[in-house]
């Protein structure tokens, strides 16, 4: 598999555990990561969010990728592709979801093909 074997080849393969699954049906248990990183199918990136947002430590971070879909994002009511255009309403959903989700601090990258970063607030440092 092409990824295991970059892994081995940059010397990781004692630290990353490659999981083959269907993200949104693999099980996961005891189990927390500092960050996540969504680069999956764009259509599903609320769900993956809703998801794995349970196995972030605290105040981790989330990486969501692809945010401005090659240019298309924002003007998804000029799509004429009707495949293209939910595609885009899916991800501009997304960005009102992270805009509206009081549990995370999210900022918007213009890098790339658009980034943002999810932080979530810890409660325990405000005491
Ligand atoms: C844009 S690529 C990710 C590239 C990767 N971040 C990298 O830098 O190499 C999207 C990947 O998500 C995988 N994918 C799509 N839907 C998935 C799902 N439901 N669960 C797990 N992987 C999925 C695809 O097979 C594809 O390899």
């Amino acid at each position: 598999m092409e990824c295991l074997k970059n892994v081995k080849k940059c010397g990781l393969d004692k630290k990353i555990n490659v999981v083959y699954q269907d993200a949104l049906e693999v099980n996961l248990s005891n189990v927390e990561y500092d960050l996540i990183f969504i680069d999956a199918a764009k259509g599903q990136y609320t769900k993956y969010f809703e998801k794995f947002k349970y196995f972030l430590t605290k105040d981790g971070t989330i990486i969501t990728d692809n945010l401005k879909f090659h240019g298309h994002v924002g003007k998804s009511s000029k799509i004429e592709s009707s495949n293209l255009r939910n595609l885009v309403k899916k991800i501009e959903g997304y960005i009102d979801f992270l805009q509206e989700n009081k549990d995370f601090d999210t900022k918007f990258y213009d890098v790339g093909d658009g980034l943002s970063v999810s932080v979530r607030h810890n409660d325990d440092k405000d005491e």
